[in-house]
């Protein structure tokens, strides 16, 4: 089909995406440009408002004046920089894990961690609302690719049952759903990832920083950091920076250095986001009560919007409103734009058929003014009123 009919179709469906500018300074608030609109913005992930947070600002300033902008090369040329390791120790200590090793994002960690752990004569189990960077590494590293229902423990362990071959097999979950808000039940994959003798690999990217004792995540939460083989996770969300880890065992993390595609080949983070990064791991070691406050919030949220009749489920900071029918999910939203937030219209093929759904992201930029604001528009839209 040629570009011009396939972009057609897509708008057709309500399924066309376009980019969208935004002004954010770091002063404060979001605005559409075309409009000069003050908007709320709860689309984010930057949710404990660490992008704007003077000491990560500061590091991040600081990196780039000592060091440049850019790191110049790949890690195994001569991009390597004592700063990257230094993340990489923190970053290990965070998670109570032996070593870590950076990548240049999430999407890039996944891609590459998943083929260098399963090939040919392998088998990787994975959940069917993982993330997009998660299937695709799957696809890329040519194992047999199993995928369970979501969450569905009794159908992960008949597949696990049947299909496990004699090769390596390789788990694979989102800690917390990203689009659904949602928790992995981890006990129970730690229970048959051993029964059957596999690797379980935990993407942490919406739960770091913000669960668990010391902000390490839902596998701290759940006491099963031993267990776990490999867990990554982004500097890009809460974290409010850029760029990703994967933390394990020092053997793996060696392994993964000398075999991962898209960390071998590919220019090491620059000085700016490093220092970015690691100042943000400095406020969470400092403030281990942010995530509580986080969660609290998203509870005052999902409050509100209970007392206005309006279901949700959700039990995160990630609050997503079901719609079904992506037309009505894009009008909901543009709705919501006219009255000043920004949030944005999830649809397939980013979540399945019929399930578009408007995606609340709460964050520590909000007040509960904006969360209780929020839910009355919602109501009144929902019950056909115009807010005013
Ligand atoms: C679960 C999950 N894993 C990985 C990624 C990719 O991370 P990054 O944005 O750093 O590429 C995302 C989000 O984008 C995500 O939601």
């Amino acid at each position: 089909m040629d570009p011009l009919t396939w972009l057609a179709q897509r708008r057709a469906q309500g399924t066309l995406r376009r980019l969208r500018p935004l002004e954010r300074p770091v002063a404060g608030g979001l605005y559409d440009v075309a409009g000069r609109q003050p908007l709320v913005d709860f689309s984010s992930n930057d949710y404990l408002a660490l992008s704007c947070h003077p000491r990560v600002i500061a590091t991040g300033r600081r990196f780039l004046e000592e060091y440049g902008a850019g790191s110049g090369a790949a890690r195994l040329m001569s991009g390597d920089l004592t700063l990257h390791h230094r993340l990489e120790e923190e970053i290990a200590c965070f998670k109570a894990q032996e070593a870590a090793l950076l990548f240049g994002s999430g999407y890039m960690a996944n891609t590459g961690l998943i083929p260098a752990l399963v090939g040919r004569h392998d088998v990787v189990f994975s959940d069917r609302l993982n993330h997009a960077s998660i299937v695709d590494g799957c696809r890329l590293s040519a194992a047999r690719f199993v995928r369970f229902r979501h969450n569905d423990m009794d159908h992960l362990a008949a597949l696990l049952a049947d299909k496990r071959g004699k090769g390596r097999a390789l788990i694979v979950v989102e800690s917390l759903y990203s689009m659904d808000g949602d928790r992995a039940p981890l006990p129970e994959l730690v229970r048959l990832k051993e029964e059957h003798d596999c690797l379980l690999l935990v993407d942490e990217a919406h739960a770091t920083g913000i669960f668990g004792a010391t902000g390490a995540g839902l596998v701290e939460e759940a006491g099963v950091t031993r267990q776990v083989d490999l867990v990554m996770g982004t500097f890009g969300k809460a974290l409010g920076s850029y760029g990703a880890y994967v933390a394990a065992d020092q053997v793996w993390i060696d392994y993964l250095l000398n075999r991962a595609r898209s960390f071998i080949y590919s220019t090491a983070l620059p000085p700016a986001v490093i220092g970015a990064s690691l100042g943000a791991l400095a406020v969470v070691r400092n403030n281990p009560g942010l995530g509580q406050e986080l969660l609290a919030r998203a509870h005052f949220f999902k409050e509100a919007l209970a007392a206005h009749n309006i279901g949700v489920e959700s039990a995160s900071q990630i609050v997503p409103l079901l719609i079904g029918d992506s037309a009505t999910a894009l009008a909901l939203a543009a709705r919501l734009n006219e009255a000043g937030f920004f949030v944005t219209a999830v649809r397939p093929p980013t979540v399945p058929a019929n399930t578009a759904r408007l995606r609340f992201t709460v964050t520590l930029h909000h007040s509960d003014a904006d969360l209780g604001r929020l839910a009355d528009v919602l109501q009144e839209l929902q019950s056909g009123h115009h807010p005013s």
